[in-house]
């Protein structure tokens, strides 16, 4: 079982707060999943108190077996009949005390009740010291995002065998998350994106009812999440190929101008380097190939961090991220090429930054 021990220490060196306050709502907070490894159940208005070496967790009847046999040993278990028995149990153990909570999360009514119930000494925004701590993976994340990332790419390796003519972007997306589950996934990390022909030009297309042609592409991008992690990866086929065609060409020379651009940001991706270069390495390179006919192609960021959510906290690969990446982030590399009414080509991989450079997973 997973120690909270190293998570703690991290996010206390970065904060004065002597106790840290993260209460859900009928939505998990993600910084809740990453102190008690609850990956699954609701655990509404559950809050999490933890101390500098340990943790509290006031929770319901209901799900409070559940917590005793998943939550690390750190962690001391409370069950509260209600809400009102939940707020309560706050009230010795905040009061006096500087408080840090999850800014980007607890709604205000819940501060404000938070603060007149348990009368701490103040209320500060840890957030930041959250994100610090969660943005670098340890043990057994970066495990779990590759066996999430393995899952998916084994989707991947068989969904051609589903191609055929006349198939629906929404039957497709379907059968690829059937597939990801027959390999091990809990769910999809988000809506599976299927796109045939001209509506790959979307980078976030909604799968429809376009049946798919010969001589066109299809664009999926999906994740798997596998207990509480998630991959995200893209693929761009060209289903049925007419050889001889001009559309062909194109989209060939298409596919490879991004797979290019995306061996090249991967270079630049090391401990060290700030957050936007290999961005800009990948869009230079699209901005200048082929005398410039994909200038300005390449319309999204190169790519965002990745682990509990699918779009994780920590700085994302895009213009303007002058942060330094650092060893045991995780990050999507993900440029793309977009021509509207004709087609659009992704190519998404996850990338893990080790002390010598990133390496796909
Ligand atoms: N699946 C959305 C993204 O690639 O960021
Ligand atoms: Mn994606
Ligand atoms: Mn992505």
């Amino acid at each position: 079982m997973m120690s909270i021990a190293p998570r703690l220490e991290r996010i206390f060196s970065n904060t004065d707060a002597e106790r840290i306050l993260l209460m859900n709502t009928t939505q998990k907070d993600s910084y809740f999943t990453y102190l008690t490894g609850l990956y699954a159940g609701s655990f509404e208005s559950s809050i999490l108190i933890a101390h500098r070496k340990k943790a509290e967790l006031i929770t319901t009847v209901l799900e409070y077996d559940v917590a005793k046999r998943m939550c690390p040993k750190e962690i001391d278990v409370i069950a509260a009949e209600s809400r009102s028995k939940t707020m309560e149990l706050l009230k010795g153990r905040l009061m006096g005390k500087a408080v840090g909570i999850n800014g980007t999360f607890l709604p205000v009514n819940l501060y404000r009740s938070i603060r007149k119930t348990g009368k701490p000494k103040r209320m500060t925004d840890v957030s930041k010291a959250l994100a610090s701590a969660r943005q670098i993976k340890d043990w057994p994340e970066v495990e779990l995002i590759g066996i999430a990332n393995n899952i998916v790419k084994k989707a991947f390796s068989k969904i051609t065998g589903n191609f055929r003519v006349g198939i629906t972007e929404k039957e497709l997306a379907s059968e690829f998350e059937s597939l990801m589950k027959k390999y091990g996934a809990d769910e999809p990390s988000f809506e599976t994106i299927v796109c045939f022909g001209a509506n790959s030009a979307v980078p976030h297309h909604v799968p429809g009812r376009t049946k798919l042609e010969p001589n066109s592409f299809v664009l999926i991008d999906a994740g798997a999440r596998y207990l509480g992690y998630c991959s995200d990866v893209t693929r761009t086929f060209i289903f049925k190929p007419d050889m001889k065609s001009d559309k062909y060409r194109r989209m060939l020379e298409m596919y490879n101008t991004v797979k290019e651009a995306q061996e090249i940001a991967l270079k630049s991706i090391r401990p060290g380097v700030r957050c936007e270069v290999p961005h800009n390495k990948a869009m230079e390179y699209i901005n200048k190939v082929h005398n410039g006919i994909y200038k300005g192609r390449f319309i999204h960021g190169l790519g965002h961090s990745l682990g509990i959510d699918v779009h994780d906290v920590g700085p994302n690969l895009s213009p303007g991220y002058k942060e330094k990446i650092q060893e045991n982030m995780v990050f999507s590399d993900e440029p793309g090429i977009y021509i509207e009414g004709f087609g659009g080509v992704r190519i998404e991989d996850d990338v893990l930054v080790t002390k010598s450079g990133g390496k796909f997973l």
